[in-house]
C-alpha cells in the first residue's frame, strides 16, 4: 500500500489499485495525478498541470475493471476501490495508433529544441512508441499562419494538433483570451480575434502560448535565429533581472551568446509564466551599445569613460551639491526590486542616515 506519509495536507478520500499496487488518494485527485505521483510513464499530449484537464488527445488512456472501453486517465476522477491498468498491450496499441493519427499531417516532426520549452513532447512521444507519420496520410487541418508578422511567436499551424494547450492558457493562465479555436473537423483553425495578426488581438505577448505548444507549431522567432549556431544549447537556471516578482527562468545559451529565456515550470513565483520583458528582452546582454563602464557627462554634455572611483566621487559631488542648494528633500531613493535584505536596508540607512530625509522607495512598487 502506497499511503501518505503527511496525513495533514488533505483528506484521504479513498484506495485504488494501480497496476496491482493499492495506493491512497485524496479528494479531487485524478486517475493521472495518481498514477504520476506513483511514477507510471502515462503518456499525454494535451496535458500541462497548470490546466483544467480537457481530454482531447486521449493518449493517457488506462483500463478500468468493469469499463469495457479505456478511459482518459487526466479526466477522470480516483474512486475508491478502482482496479487500474496503465499499461497493457492493448493500450500501447492504442496509443500509437493514437500518434500516428495525431501526427499524420504534421510536416515537420523533428522540431527545433530552440522553438520551445514542450516543443519536443509529440517528437519524444513518437520515437518511443516507434510511430511514423505517413500511417494515416490525407487531408490537413489548419492553415498556417507564418506571416504573422508580430517579431515574437511563429504560428505555423500545418504542425498543430489541436490540443488548444495555447488556447487554455491564454485564457486559464494568462486571462487574455486573445486566441481561441474556429471551426470543426478539418477547418479546425487556431485563430486571433477576426483572423488578425497578433500585434492587432489583445495578445500580450507573454509566450506561455509558445512554450506549452507540444509539437513546435507555435515556436520562438527570436530564439530559432540561433538554428544555424554552432555548439549544443545549455540552459542555466537564473531569475528574471526586471522587476521585484522574481521569475524563474531558463536562460538558453549557444555558442557563448544567449539566444532564448525558458520560464521555469517549477519557478516558485511564476510557476511557468513569464511577461514580454521576461521572455523576450534578452538582446540588451550582448547589445553594442550596452554599458560596461561607468560615464559622467562632461560640460558640454558629452560621456567620459571613466574608473569606479572616479565616478563615485562625480556621485558624490553632484548629491552634495543638490542637497546644499534644493535641501535634504530633493534627493529620493528608488532601490532595486531584486535587491537582497541586506542591500535595500543599506539603501534605506543611506539615504535617510546620510540625506536626512525618508524618501525612500523601491521600483516594484512603480
Ligand atoms: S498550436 Fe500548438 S498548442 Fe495550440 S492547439 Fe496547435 S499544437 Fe496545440
Ligand atoms: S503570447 Fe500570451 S497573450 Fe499572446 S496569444 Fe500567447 S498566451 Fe495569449
Ligand atoms: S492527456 Fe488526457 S486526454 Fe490528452
Amino acid at each position: 500500500m502506497i499511503a501518505f506519509k503527511d496525513k495533514s495536507s488533505g483528506t484521504v478520500a479513498g484506495s485504488l489499485t494501480i497496476d496491482g499496487e493499492l495506493i491512497e488518494f485524496r479528494d479531487g485527485e485524478t486517475i493521472y495525478q495518481i498514477a504520476e505521483r506513483c511514477r507510471r510513464e502515462v503518456p499525454t499530449l494535451c496535458y500541462d498541470e497548470r490546466l483544467e484537464a480537457f481530454g482531447a488527445c486521449r493518449l493517457c488512456v488506462v483500463e478500468l475493471e468493469g469499463i469495457h472501453n479505456p478511459v482518459a486517465s487526466c479526466t477522470t476522477m480516483a474512486d475508491d476501490g478502482m482496479v487500474v491498468k496503465t499499461k497493457t498491450e492493448a493500450l500501447e496499441k492504442h496509443r500509437k495508433t493514437l500518434l500516428e493519427m495525431v501526427a499524420s499531417e504534421n510536416s515537420n516532426l523533428d522540431v527545433d529544441p530552440l522553438s520551445g520549452y514542450a516543443s519536443q513532447e509529440l517528437g519524444q512521444l513518437l520515437s518511443r512508441y516507434n510511430a511514423n507519420n505517413g500511417r494515416f496520410a490525407g487531408n490537413k487541418s489548419g492553415d498556417s499562419n507564418r506571416d504573422d508578422k508580430n517579431p515574437f511567436i511563429l504560428r505555423d499551424y500545418d504542425n498543430c494538433i489541436s490540443c488548444y494547450r495555447c488556447v487554455r492558457v491564454c485564457a486559464e493562465q494568462e486571462g487574455d483570451h486573445a486566441i481561441n479555436v474556429m471551426n470543426r473537423g478539418f477547418n479546425t483553425q487556431i485563430t486571433a480575434e477576426f483572423g488578425n495578426d497578433l500585434r492587432d488581438s489583445q495578445c500580450t505577448f507573454c509566450g506561455q502560448c509558445v512554450q506549452t505548444c507540444p509539437t513546435g507549431a507555435l515556436a520562438d522567432k527570436k530564439a530559432l535565429r540561433a538554428s544555424d549556431l554552432p555548439g549544443d544549447i545549455s540552459k542555466t537556471r537564473s531569475i528574471c533581472p526586471y522587476c521585484g516578482v522574481g521569475c524563474a527562468v531558463d536562460i538558453l545559451t549557444k555558442d557563448d551568446r544567449v539566444v532564448g529565456i525558458h520560464p521555469a515550470m517549477d519557478g516558485p513565483a511564476n510557476e511557468g509564466a513569464l511577461c514580454i520583458k521576461g521572455q523576450y528582452a534578452f538582446d540588451f546582454v550582448h547589445h553594442p551599445d550596452r554599458l560596461t563602464k561607468p560615464l559622467i557627462r562632461q560640460a558640454d554634455g558629452s560621456f567620459r569613460e571613466v574608473e569606479w572611483d572616479d565616478a563615485l566621487q562625480a556621485a558624490a559631488a553632484g548629491f552634495s551639491k543638490v542637497r546644499e542648494k534644493y535641501g535634504r528633500h530633493a534627493v529620493t531613493g528608488i532601490a532595486s526590486g531584486r535587491a537582497p535584505h541586506e542591500a535595500a536596508y543599506t539603501m534605506q540607512k543611506f539615504i535617510r542616515a546620510s540625506f536626512g530625509t525618508n524618501y525612500i522607495d523601491n521600483c516594484s512598487r512603480s
